[in-house]
């Protein structure tokens, strides 16, 4: 938009106008160019905090200017109102799917296949990684993203432009020179590994049924119909092909590929072209082992034909292009016969069913338990008791039932039924929303409920009490002594401790230093024993959040649900949650208890033990490298705890960055800006460790 064009859409005077569009467009391009590092190039310029306070001032003067809002603006990435339907979309150039091979043979024979039909004896070709993802098709009209498409029957697809637009590895606007007309890259979407098991580990914590796995949560997230649910998820894109491009200059497919990357689509990083099969059946061996380094679940590799001209004369069969194929490495799977199911009862009462098996070797584990997920999943295999299944372990994910043997099924398999009330209290059980998925026991009072929820009271990120795990907390529990959480403060009464003494292999020095523990743990800060109170949607996030914005307890136990939906990163769901557990009797009563037995409750982070700021306050702290004593997650959680704020990346606003062995490019960048840097020895002495 142009100054004159945005006054003519009624924005102040023009003066003013062209000023705000400018300053609009410079927050936009510095923005994208934060974007581009982050996603594409991986290395930030500046921190996450940094980043948002960009984003921050773009969305404030976008609600002053309301017209000057454009939908590539890095601020429409949040997602819109949900839709009523997808609409569908034909694709300009078909959407082919590739054909599988498992055998090194079946190259060697594609190879011939291409070279016979080329006349020719040598035949160039690209390697890509075959990721694990979803297929999509996007639209560029003038360098603007317009339009992105599901593949469908490859035809007609639907139109997920809006969840697609809350991918922030997606451009919205392309930069560079030559951009074509109209350009359609090609690729798969994806739920990065790392990224995959910290989300499923928030949703455990938050008591949310788990994903699969990354493939299926990828695919479900994209046909959600709420993008704003999307916006929520780090999905990623990575290009492997186009569809429509005009005008088109290209030769060859590696051509397109690094034209895709200067203009800002993700691409594979090394791309190279390799002459002849022998050469590439060598590097899709040794990518086998080195694809568990990258960030996307790869289960192969795909051949290309380089010369576009040459897939032309190729052509395709009713299915599959002919310049293609695509290599699928066998995945480590053991087949055994699974003995029972076993029903686990979370903290907030979800019951998840186990498979308890033959043990088996399995890529070097003796695996022994596997997870079936959820019934629905069990109902999708048709799986019973006493059938061989197949375990197969995907990345560091844990063994999980893939197939079922159906012609070796004895006689006497026993069906697998969705329990009607809980296994271990038998209680009754409820199917909420998501009923097909998540089966809960409804008993609050259910003391396998109650053992989870001690054990994540007394976990690492929340009480953190050493001494206090699983076989422990079962004979506390098992024996009557503790009943509720406050008990476990009550332990060191005489009458409580005698009866602690006679328990089977509580040691009197094992017992004093629980008790020691117990007693420290009074003093952790109010967003930990948030954490550790199993109020659905409430992780160690949200706590940390909910804490900043209340300060104390009391202010967040009187906060009304609006006020609640009012905090930046707390949502409607969360706010409903929170609101519940603190009007409810059960909620009230565990708060009292635990005020009662002398729990801190303060937020110690703004205000240290002797009433002064908290050592860290308002500073913004980079770790890099390995430190001597502290894990990273350790010293993240010490910084939080003294009041200062852990980022990623390092940039002028950086108060200090502490270093370790090993550290790279953080420390250099911290010495190109002259911020301080510290070791492991220093950092503890600031904050009055040693
Ligand atoms: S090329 C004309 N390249 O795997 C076919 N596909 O199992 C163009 N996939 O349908 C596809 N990584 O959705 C290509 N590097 C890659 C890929 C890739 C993953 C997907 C794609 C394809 C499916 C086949």
């Amino acid at each position: 938009m142009t100054g004159k064009q945005a006054s003519e859409r009624g924005i102040g005077g023009a003066a003013e106008t062209a000023q705000m569009l400018g300053k609009v467009e410079q927050l936009r391009d510095q923005i994208r160019r934060h974007d581009y590092l982050y996603y594409i190039e991986a290395r930030p310029e500046i921190s996450d905090r940094d980043y948002d306070l960009l984003l921050d001032e773009l969305r404030q003067l976008e609600q002053q200017y309301p017209p000057l809002v454009t939908p590539d603006s890095p601020t429409q990435r949040v997602g819109g109102a949900p839709l009523a339907d997808f609409k569908p979309v034909r694709h300009s150039v078909p959407m082919l799917s590739i054909d599988n091979t498992y055998s090194e043979q079946d190259l060697l024979d594609f190879d011939e296949r291409v070279r016979n039909s080329l006349g020719v004896k040598g035949v160039t070709y690209v390697l890509e990684p075959k990721v694990d993802g979803v297929a999509v098709s996007l639209r560029y009209e003038k360098g603007v993203f317009v339009r992105g498409a599901t593949r469908g029957d490859g035809e007609i697809g639907d139109d997920i432009t809006e969840n697609l637009r809350t991918i922030k590895s997606i451009p919205l606007r392309l930069h560079g020179k030559d951009i074509p007309d109209v350009l359609e890259p090609r690729g798969e979407v994806y739920w990065p590994h790392k990224d995959f098991e910290a989300f499923n580990r928030k949703r455990e914590e938050e008591g949310e049924p788990l994903f699969a796995n990354p493939r299926n949560a990828t695919a479900g997230t994209l046909k959600q119909l709420d993008s704003r649910i999307v916006a929520k998820r780090p999905l990623r894109f990575v290009a492997h092909g186009f569809g429509e491009i005009t005008p088109f200059k290209c030769k060859r497919h590696h051509e397109i590929m690094d034209a895709l990357g200067k203009w800002g689509v993700p691409i594979f990083p090394h791309i190279q072209p390799v002459e002849g099969i022998e050469q590439a059946i060598e590097i899709i061996r040794a990518w086998k082992t080195k694809r568990e380094k990258s960030d996307y679940a790869t289960d192969g590799m795909v051949l290309k034909v380089d010369r576009l001209d040459w897939r032309d004369d190729l052509g395709k069969t009713s299915r599959y292009p002919r310049w293609t194929v695509a290599f699928k490495y066998e995945p480590d799977r053991a087949w055994t016969k699974l003995q029972d199911v076993k029903v686990q009862v979370g903290k907030l009462g979800t019951l998840t069913p186990v498979a308890v098996l033959e043990p088996v070797l399995l890529a070097g584990t003796t695996v022994s338990r596997a997870t079936l997920h959820n019934y629905e999943q069990i109902e999708r295999l048709e799986v019973m008791i006493g059938d061989t299944v197949a375990v197969e372990k995907a990345g560091e994910i844990i063994p999980q039932v893939v197939l079922v043997d159906k012609d070796k099924r004895p006689k006497d398999a026993k069906a697998i039924e969705r329990p009607t009330k809980c296994p271990e209290c038998g209680g009754p059980v409820s199917a909420g929303e998501d009923e097909a998925v998540c089966i809960r026991c409804m008993n609050f009072e259910c003391p396998a409920q109650f053992k989870e929820r001690l054990r994540s009271f007394a976990g690492r990120n929340q009480m953190d009490i050493e001494g206090l795990g699983p076989a422990r907390i079962k004979q506390l529990v098992d024996s009557g002594l503790v009943k509720e959480v406050g008990d476990i403060y009550r332990l060191h009464e005489p009458d409580r401790l005698g009866r602690l003494l006679q328990l089977e292999r509580a040691g009197e020095t094992s017992v004093d230093n629980l008790l020691k523990a117990i007693e420290e743990s009074k003093a952790r800060p109010l967003h930990r024993l948030l954490a550790g109170l199993a109020i659905p949607h409430v992780g160690v996030h949200v706590a940390d959040v909910l804490t900043r914005h209340f300060g104390d307890i009391d202010a967040l136990m009187a906060a009304s649900q609006e006020a609640l939906e009012g905090v930046n990163g707390v949502g409607a769901v969360v706010a409903e949650s929170v609101h519940k557990f603190f009007h409810s009797n059960a909620g009230r009563h565990i708060i009292q208890e635990l005020r009662d037995v002398g729990v801190s409750m303060a937020d110690t982070r703004r205000k240290a033990a002797g009433g002064g700021e908290a050592p860290l306050a308002g500073k913004s702290i980079v770790v890099t490298g390995t430190l001597p004593t502290l894990g990273r997650k350790e010293i993240e959680e010490l910084i939080r705890d003294m009041g200062g704020q852990a980022t990623s990346s390092v940039s002028r606003k950086t108060s200090f960055v502490v270093a370790g062995e090993e550290a790279g490019s953080k420390l250099d960048k911290a010495k190109s800006l002259g911020v301080e840097v510290i070791d492991e020895a220093e950092f503890l002495k600031r904050i009055g460790r040693k």
